[in-house]
């Protein structure tokens, strides 16, 4: 068994828009999971289920509504700086995330610098070279790099104070086809030197690619956790099983068809309960969580 990192427990959010027509979503409801160390945790949804919201909260970009967060014991919240060394995120977009002006030297110099580490270039060059970059790259910048190593860059920055957990937001949808793999495999490879991975992502093979274990969103709520490898060859919940059948061709005998959302409004227990085909009477009462083989499913089919 391997130990706990972070712990959430029952995290909910809630955000309130506009100013005198208030209209409120629950971007989480009572979402509860573990992320072990050295394993990479992989959180997939379609969009707006949620996940992105999950990864701000553990990065302390948002506040919970309410439950809790626990990183080694320890709510983050309660911590000062040093939290930022332990965690830190790889974001969907290098383009965005890096100033594509500044040298790679200074990227990788700058978090070490706010942390007041020393041997900053030394540190700089490990961390380059743990991305799969060599030394010359920190004379260069990211206006004049592929997507591919942009992304490195990125990595590299994320992993120079040596971190325990990335936060990584669909981090490689907006790459190009050819750089997804090896993108992929380098979190796989960090994980071998002992930093574990939350992987947001609505791209299921990157979770049979590298996934350990896998947790799915649908409208805030986690339906289903387990082994990545059990969770897509057999899907218990009937949303996950959905999601499975529309991976392309690789579980053609899983597919099933879905029709269209049609009660918005309803505030059933089970958040896929206006879409699910097997639905049963006592699903219009709530909703039990199940435990079976090391995976928890939210759904009263089991
Ligand atoms: N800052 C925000 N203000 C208001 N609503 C938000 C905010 N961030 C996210 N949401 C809403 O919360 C829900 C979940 O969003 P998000 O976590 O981004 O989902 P995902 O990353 O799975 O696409 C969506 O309905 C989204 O519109
Ligand atoms: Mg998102």
């Amino acid at each position: 068994m391997r130990e706990e990192l972070l712990r959430i427990e029952k995290l909910s959010k809630l955000f309130t828009l506009g100013l005198f027509f208030k209209r409120q979503v629950w971007a989480l409801r009572e979402v509860s999971f573990e992320v072990k160390r050295g394993e990479i945790f992989a959180l997939v949804g379609e969009s707006g289920s949620g996940k992105s919201t999950a990864g701000k909260v553990i990065l302390r970009l948002e506040k919970p509504t309410s439950g809790s967060l626990l990183f080694e014991g320890k709510d983050p919240f309660r911590l000062g700086k040093e939290y930022t060394s332990l965690v830190s995120a790889v974001f969907q977009d290098p383009r965005a995330s890096l100033n594509p002006r500044m040298k790679v030297r200074d990227i990788l110099e700058e978090p070490l610098l706010v942390h007041g580490e020393k041997d900053r270039r030394e540190k700089a060059v490990r961390a380059l070279q743990k991305a799969g970059l060599d030394v010359n790259f920190l004379e260069r910048k990211p206006e004049n790099l592929s997507g591919g190593q942009r992304q490195r860059v990125a990595i590299a920055r994320a992993i120079v104070l040596n971190p325990k957990l990335l936060v990584a937001d669909e981090p490689t949808s907006s790459l190009d086809m050819s750089y997804r793999a090896g993108i992929l495999e380098l979190f796989s490879k960090l994980k071998g030197e002992g930093i574990s991975t939350l992987l947001i992502t609505h791209d299921l093979r990157a979770v049979e690619r590298i996934g350990d274990r896998v947790g799915v969103l649908y409208r805030g709520r986690l339906v289903e956790v387990g082994p990545a490898t059990d969770v897509l060859k057999k899907p218990l919940h009937p949303y996950t099983q959905y999601l499975v059948s529309t991976m392309p061709v690789r579980h053609p005998s899983l597919r099933r068809e879905y029709g269209e959302d049609f009660s918005e409004d309803f505030e059933a227990l089970c958040p896929f309960f206006s879409r699910c085909k097997q639905r049963l009477k006592e699903c219009e009462e709530g909703v039990k969580e199940v435990r079976i083989d090391g995976r928890v499913v939210s759904c009263n089919l089991y």
